[in-house]
């Protein structure tokens, strides 16, 4: 038997992967990754993919970085974990810094946590408690959109709506009040309808909760800045929160470094994690407003409720710090900008293939759907097979193919990948019609 074998056995005799059924877990094909660069996962026998997925969403930097890999090591033979409870340190503190100056005007404080759904869940319970000791205790719902997904975690799972992930914990969820589905892709009467309820009963809305522009887990639903720009106005209007979680579209998967930016808006609070890590180490981080601040101070009895373990760890702050200095050193945002356009060249093109439906990109993000079954479709899958043979491990959202290569991808690996997304859509719809 060879290692890869031995290492497949293991997995399907003793792991318990994330969203896969133990029928996939015991039956479809396994890559065993031995190390990756750039936009590639690559075994030990030296066969490559290219990784489409962005290993779940957070490698803006590909595989690897040489500078997040020294700042990993430089920081591992000073100081590899400290609480952030009454102790501080350089990463931590100077991250926070590095974070406010990059993130829409006005938001002034940052709380760390280890990932997404944490970061999310941290905004929530920062809302809900700032309205409760802050004299408007009524403020208990929060509204969230259609499709919407942030997290794992009860409380961020409450807010989410794919029905594929949550249906079955229902009863286990608090009620979030949510507009209809768009119908033919028209989020205008969705917004609509989200104006209505915040205006309705203002005084018992804590929050609305949204990931600007495009969401992710929904199968990359785009809708349009102008109407997050005008919820934005609402929620001054209505007194409401605006929470945006920015951990998918963030650090510029959509364009500008904030999906916020395409609105040029400053919500009450922002979530961050999957780019902010640099796809290196578990690391999150939920960034408020002064005024948010401001309505927990006093006694103990007003501290905000929540801290992990790791939260801030220096490990994940000095990669997150590394990240940003990159991000201004190599002008990734600008110097994606090429790239974006030629996702959304290629994407664009493949309404002529038969089958494929609603093309679309922002930024370094691109999608189309294959069939109508959503998130238990299985024309996807097959799609992902064909890319497999082909070199690209491609994980769809069921029905829904997606690419989010690296803001900084090489040209050549960029354009190997939309090849491969093409020919093995080719493949798979032509033969089907
Ligand atoms: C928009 C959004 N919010 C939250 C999360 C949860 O992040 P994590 O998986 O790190 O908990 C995700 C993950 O895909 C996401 O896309």
């Amino acid at each position: 038997m060879s290692r890869d074998e031995e290492l497949i056995a293991l997995d399907r005799r003793c792991l318990w992967r994330p969203y896969t059924s133990s029928e996939d877990h015991e039956s479809r094909p396994l890559f065993v990754v031995d190390r990756a660069e750039g936009p590639w996962l690559i075994s030990a026998d030296g066969r490559r993919l290219l990784d489409a997925s962005g290993s779940w969403w957070c490698n803006n930097l590909g595989h690897g970085h040489p500078r997040l890999r020294r700042a990993l090591v430089d920081q591992s033979e000073r100081l590899m974990h400290c609480t952030l409870a009454a102790a501080t340190h350089e990463p931590a503190a100077r991250l926070a810094a590095e974070l406010i100056d990059v993130a829409p005007e006005g938001l002034s404080r940052v709380f760390y946590s280890d990932n997404g759904s944490t970061a999310v869940e941290v905004a929530l319970k920062i809302a809900f408690q700032y309205w409760q000791q802050n004299q408007q205790p009524s403020r208990r719902r929060f509204v969230a959109l259609p499709g919407a997904y942030h997290g794992d975690t009860l409380g961020v799972m409450s807010a989410g709506a794919v029905d594929a992930f949550t249906a079955v914990f229902r009863p286990l969820l608090f009620e979030v009040a949510r507009p209809s589905e768009p119908v033919d892709h028209d989020w205008e009467p969705v917004f609509g309808e989200l104006f209505s309820i915040l205006r309705e009963r203002p005084d018992e809305i804590a929050a609305v909760l949204v990931e600007p522009v495009v969401q992710g887990a929904a199968g990359m639903r785009a809708y349009p800045a102008e109407l997050l720009a005008e919820l934005r106005r609402v929620t001054e209007q209505t007194g409401a929160l605006l929470i945006a979680d920015e951990v998918f579209t963030g650090f510029g998967r959509t364009g500008p470094m904030w999906g916020c930016d395409h609105a040029n808006i400053t919500p009450d609070l922002v979530c961050t994690a999957k780019g902010l890590s640099g796809g290196m180490l578990p690391f999150a981080a939920t960034l408020a407003t002064e005024r948010l601040f401001d309505g927990f101070r006093g006694d103990k009895s007003r501290a905000l409720m929540h801290g992990h373990t790791f939260c801030g760890n220096p490990l994940g702050a000095a990669v997150a710090r590394e990240v940003l200095a990159i991000y201004r050193d190599e002008n990734v945002i600008e110097a994606a900008r090429p790239k974006a356009a030629k996702v959304k060249k290629a994407i664009l093109a493949m309404k002529d293939i038969p089958g494929v439906k609603h093309p679309r990109a922002v930024g370094m993000c691109a999608a189309f759907e294959v069939g109508a079954a959503g998130y238990m479709g299985q024309v996807g899958w097959q799609i992902s097979d064909f890319a497999f043979e082909l070199g690209a491990h491609l994980r769809p959202l069921g029905n829904t193919v997606y690419i989010v290569p690296p803001l900084n991808v090489d040209d050549a690996d960029l354009d190997r990948l939309l090849e491969i997304v093409r020919a093995s859509t080719e493949r798979v719809l032509l033969r089907a019609s």
